[in-house]
């Protein structure tokens, strides 16, 4: 094991380099426009795994971007660890708001800048050099690994979805190992062991055919911008319950004990509500942030448009008014039944003056991680080692849409071992992962790798 330590030490610089070619990659899931960049990027995750040393490497096509599967298999009697991860990176909009640029990876003060550093490519990669310093130093890994590295994540995995249902036998494991989620704070290493699901709708209304002059028209119709305001503002009340019929339903209470726990996190609301630039917190009442944002399902309403939005005024009233809304969903809500109960309650709310459509978008399905499983056992000692301290679990608000697939179609554990940080920006302007946690996330993976082998004694 000290042998892998210090070659992981000292190929530090060259970690960087490798990572900055993978951050350069324009591999943006969503955008019909960075197909090819995608799939370019596809390609170097494929060569990238050759190089480390793997000699399984399959490049698979889909309906939309390719995944890439690798495997392992020279331990027998050792466990089988999925290693999951993904490629694709979310749209970098506003881009004026980033300080360098979201493609051109830059290091300061030590944390490395680019979109995908923290979410996912950087996590990702901490696992790429953990497995090539076994493949170098001993020909070898500790354990069989699996490994699938997709370019959908962030819309939903669909195709992801249809492949590991149709390969569930070449897919089996024991563990999926998967790094996509956050530390609790610096220097406080974590595992991860709830999820949140999504549910996601656009919503399109249109009123009169065309945009009217508001002078000649405003008085005469319903205006779909205010029809539109107005039911969206009728989903939530002021204590920000949300309000469609039969949400709550299937909602699984906090535990007492749960409770308890996450309480005695330190956690300090003033030092939160400043660093997210607001005066003060909002969110359902009778329950604190971190109750919030890890384990109660929420409405947002993620952009919205209509009408005239240029510079200086245009006396308009508009044809059409558009929204993009989505639902983070808990144990044990199901997406379907709540993409049909939303549909129901939008249309029970629609006014009969303009046209309402409903588009709904990608889900996922909300998961939960037990902390006793053999996998959890060895990420909590690798990262005591890794980290030089006793990891905290603690769950998180976002969404991982395959993990349940993982753990229903393969009967496999999750470990959620997370590198990032809460202030790493995923998914906004200026996202960046800290180098000493991608370091010593390099270092806990092999840890991870060699523990794991330790405690299974041939399985
Ligand atoms: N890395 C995130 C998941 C995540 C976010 C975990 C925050 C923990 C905290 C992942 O890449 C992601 O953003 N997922 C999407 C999935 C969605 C598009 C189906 C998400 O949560 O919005
Ligand atoms: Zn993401």
């Amino acid at each position: 094991m000290n042998n892998i330590i210090s070659f992981i030490d000292e190929n530090k610089e060259r970690y960087i380099d490798e990572l900055s070619n993978f951050l350069r990659m324009e591999s943006i899931s969503s955008s019909p426009q960075h197909k090819d960049e995608t799939y370019r990027c596809a390609k170097w995750v494929e060569s990238h795994l050759r190089d480390m040393g793997i000699d399984t490497v399959e490049f698979i096509e889909t309906e939309g971007h390719p995944i890439i599967y690798a495997e392992w298999m020279g331990a027998p009697g050792k466990p089988i660890v999925l290693l999951y991860g993904h490629y694709d990176v979310q749209p970098v909009d506003p881009i004026e708001l980033w300080t360098t640029g979201p493609f051109e990876p830059t290091i300061r003060n030590g944390d490395m800048y680019a979109r995908g550093t923290t979410d996912d490519k950087g996590q990702v990669f901490t696992h790429f050099k953990s497995v090539e310093a076994y493949m170098r130093l001993h020909g070898s890994l500790p354990v069989n690994l699996k490994m699938i590295i997709e370019g959908e994540e962030e819309i939903g995995s669909a195709n992801l979805e249809k492949f590991v249902r149709e390969n569930k036998e070449k897919l089996k494991a024991d563990i999926v190992l998967i790094s996509d989620t956050s530390m609790y704070a610096k220097g406080v290493p974590t595992i991860c062991y709830g999820l949140r699901g999504l549910s996601y709708f656009q919503i399109d209304l249109t009123g009169p055919d065309r945009d009217l002059h508001s002078g000649s028209f405003g008085g005469a119709v319903q205006n779909p911008a205010q029809a539109l305001s107005e039911m969206l503002a009728s989903l939530k009340d002021k204590n920000g319950k949300i309000k469609i019929n039969g949400f709550y339903d299937d909602v699984r209470r906090l535990t007492k004990k749960e409770r308890e726990a996450f309480a005695r996190l330190p956690f300090n609301e003033k030092k939160y509500a400043k660093q997210l630039g607001v005066k003060e917190l909002f969110g359902e009442k009778g329950y604190s942030t971190l109750e919030r944002v890890w384990a109660r399902p929420t409405f947002e309403i993620n952009g919205m448009w209509s009408g005239f939005t240029g510079e200086g005024a245009k006396t308009v009233l508009p044809s059409k008014a558009h929204a993009k809304v989505s639902m983070r969903l808990v144990p044990d809500q199901d997406p379907k039944k709540i993409a049909r109960m939303f549909k129901k309650h939008i249309k029970e709310i629609a006014p009969k003056n303009v046209k309402v459509e409903l588009t709904e978008m990608h889900g996922a399905k909300p998961a939960l991680a037990p902390i006793d499983s053999l996998g959890v056992q060895a990420a909590t000692k690798a990262l005591r080692k890794g980290f030089g301290k006793k990891p905290l679990y603690q769950r998180e608000g976002g969404s991982i849409p395959i993990v349940v697939t993982f753990q229903q179609v393969l009967n496999a554990t999750p470990v959620l071992l997370g590198f990032g940080l809460p202030t790493d920006n995923p998914h906004s302007p200026d996202e960046h992962l800290n180098l000493e946690n991608f370091h010593n996330g390099v270092k806990t993976s092999a840890y991870f790798f060699d523990t794991l082998a330790g405690m299974s004694n041939g399985k």
